[in-house]
């Protein structure tokens, strides 16, 4: 691979605004990806977008407001359970379309989930979104550790700035996935709606992903219609491939089928 070639795909990429506030590493991966496939340093640039959109920016496509965000937050009192603060998480939420979308089953799904699981101490929320401020309508009483990882820096350092403020023992940090899975020993992992966009980059990551994860449970979701609005087939398509992913393990799985979301808990 020519490192200078690869050093001009990345700087072009970043050069438009909406790609900077990615992690590097992802970037990085996708532009040799690129140019290995015997791509132009111009063509690679425009394919490396191209593949960044669908795995990033299309979930955000006017950016995540940080600044206003984070001003809106300073105003709230710190309790995440106050109506309020509520609020404020629901109306944030709205700027991830994953987030968006779940905004109708949040408080029946984190129940159904909760109530079927002991009390968790450490939750480890892989490729999060902006799901941390889901927080509220999880059952964590006796929570000592949220870790939350994505790729978008701003967005990371918005929800750093939601756990202080919230007094929330939380760290949210910026992270590529296909480039390491985190080792963090946690109770509870959330794989929600990520499984497909990681396959866009590397095949093979689910089952690295599902087997490397030590955690007792592991909460797996997939999205049951495109972001299009189309249904597809999805359901039916990513119900046997995660069936597959767990065939022969002898984990226990149970699964719940809400609008736009198919979820499965995994006991390992
Ligand atoms: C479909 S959204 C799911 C967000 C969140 N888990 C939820 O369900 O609300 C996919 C998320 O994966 C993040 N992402 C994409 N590629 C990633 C990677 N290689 N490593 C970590 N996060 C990634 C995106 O920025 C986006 O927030």
């Amino acid at each position: 691979m020519d490192d200078a070639a690869l050093e001009q795909v990345i700087q072009g990429v970043i050069k438009n605004p909406d790609y900077k506030m990615i992690d590097p590493g992802l970037i990085k991966v996708i532009a040799a990806t690129e140019l290995a496939k015997g791509r132009s340093n111009r063509e690679a640039i425009k394919q490396t977008r191209a593949k960044l959109h669908q795995v990033g920016k299309a979930y955000q496509e006017k950016g995540i407001p940080v600044s206003l965000l984070t001003k809106q937050l300073q105003q709230l009192p710190r309790d995440p359970f106050h109506p309020d603060c509520r609020q404020f998480s629901l109306e944030a939420m709205r700027h991830h379309r994953s987030t968006a979308e779940r905004l109708p089953i949040v408080e029946n799904l984190y129940h159904d989930v909760f109530s079927r699981i002991p009390t968790i101490h450490r939750v480890l929320d892989l490729a999060c979104g902006l799901n941390p401020l889901s927080i509220p309508w999880m059952n964590l009483p006796a929570l000592q550790q949220y870790w939350a990882i994505d790729i978008y820096s701003d967005m990371v350092g918005f929800l750093q700035s939601y756990f202080d403020h919230m007094r929330i023992p939380g760290t949210a940090t910026v992270g590529n996935l296909v480039d390491a899975i985190p080792e963090q020993h946690a109770d509870l992992v959330l794989l929600l709606k990520t499984i497909p966009c990681l396959e866009q980059v590397e095949k093979n990551i689910a089952r690295q992903l599902l087997d490397k994860i030590t955690a007792p449970f592991i909460l797996v979701s997939y999205p049951s219609k495109s972001l299009g609005g189309r249904a597809k087939g999805m359901p039916e398509f990513y119900t046997s491939q995660f069936h597959r992913l767990c065939e022969g393990n002898g984990w226990i799985i149970r699964q719940w089928s809400y609008p736009n979301e198919l979820v499965f808990l995994i006991e390992k």
